[in-house]
């Protein structure tokens, strides 16, 4: 995403890669709240970043109405943004980071309040930018040289304002020399890692193996991967992980064949509202993502159970990392020390 001085805010469409690089602008909350939903912008950081973007574009629109009416068109972007899509927490996060923002500086002028907003969602995106980063080194610390690993979804830059959370550790153990080999789930129905993560490492130069999601169990049995590294959409207090459909079977199968499982996200993934993976909404899409693709239809018009995410117990998860650090073996008491601050750094990993 982009948003130069004197221009539209822009996002790359998200839908149109790897065959064309397409960037659209977003003029208007309801146009940023429908490419949102529509998956032209997707992963947790970059729907935050987004929807943040989102209410500065909708408070510029607005500096010349009276200010009561600025009030309620902002509070409109709000309401519409956070009905985009239920999972991911960054976006609330970041929503509710953009009302703090505002209600600091509510009784200035419109255009000072829009100014401000504008600096708060660039100031969110430079954030997360810096947390990734932080999160690849703690993260490199887990990847062997030459290690085989496997990823699901995309959690990449793409997914962020930049460098990436799982891939963002797969980047920066590149970056210290590590050579890494990298196995990526296609990621059905909406074939994020087929069209977004293989389209990253390739052009990265970083070896990256495509299969189907169905094959990562003879994968993991054969012995050929070293570690499973996910992002993540929503982590509850008691270390569950929400991620991408099919995260969970990844981490049974790890622990079946002695694989460790890691999980890196930034802290505005974490909701410590939310006591386990059990109360996270889940996102339910339509039918037509699994009946075909596009506008090809396979499949008899049958109902269909779609599933945007589900949901990895925390026992089954190595490690979270962090921009803070190395959370081993994650539970509740274990999040609520890294809630307060405490950065766990041990290295005893399940
Ligand atoms: O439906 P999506 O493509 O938004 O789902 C994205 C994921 O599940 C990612 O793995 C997650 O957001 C982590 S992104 C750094």
């Amino acid at each position: 995403m982009r948003w130069p001085a004197g221009a539209d805010f822009e996002i790359l469409d998200q839908r149109a890669l790897p065959g064309r690089e397409v960037f659209i602008p977003l003029r208007s909350a309801t146009g940023t709240a429908h490419a949102i939903r529509d998956l032209a912008v997707r992963g947790a950081p970059a729907i935050g970043c987004t929807a943040a973007f989102g209410i500065a574009v909708e408070a510029l629109n607005a500096v010349d109405v009276p200010p009561a009416m600025f009030a309620a068109r902002l509070e409109a972007a709000f309401v519409e943004l956070a009905a985009s899509r239920p999972t991911a927490i960054n976006l609330f996060w970041a929503l509710d980071r953009m009302r703090a923002a505002w209600k600091t500086c509510a009784a200035e002028s419109t255009r000072s309040v829009a100014t401000r907003l504008r600096a708060e969602a660039q100031t969110i995106f430079d954030e997360d930018i810096a947390a990734n980063r932080r999160m690849g080194e703690f993260g490199a610390m887990l990847v062997p040289d030459g290690a085989r690993i496997l990823t699901h979804c995309n959690a990449g830059a793409l997914a962020t304002a930049g460098h990436g959370t799982a891939l963002g550790v797969i980047r920066s153990a590149v970056a210290a020399g590590k050579k890494v080999e990298v196995f990526a789930d296609e990621t059905r129905p909406v074939l994020q890692g087929a069209r977004l993560t293989a389209w990253e490492l390739h052009r990265d130069g970083i070896p990256v193996t495509l299969l189907p999601d169905v094959a990562a169990a003879s994968l993991l049995a054969s012995g050929r991967i070293d570690l499973v590294i996910v992002g993540a959409d929503r982590i509850a207090a008691n270390g569950d992980v929400a991620n991408k459909v099919g995260t969970y079977p990844l981490a049974v199968l790890a622990r079946r064949h002695g694989v460790q499982f890691h999980v890196a996200a930034p802290r505005s993934t974490f909701d410590f509202s939310m006591p386990d993976g059990a109360s996270i909404p889940i996102e339910q899409r339509g039918a037509g993502e699994v009946l075909g693709y596009g506008t090809e239809r396979w499949a008899p018009d049958v109902p269909v159970f779609n599933p945007a995410f589900d949901v990895t117990p925390a026992g089954l998860v190595s490690t979270i990392i962090t921009e803070d650090g190395l959370i081993p073996g994650p539970d509740a008491s274990k999040v609520a020390a890294f809630r307060v601050g405490a950065t766990v750094r041990e290295t005893r990993i399940r």
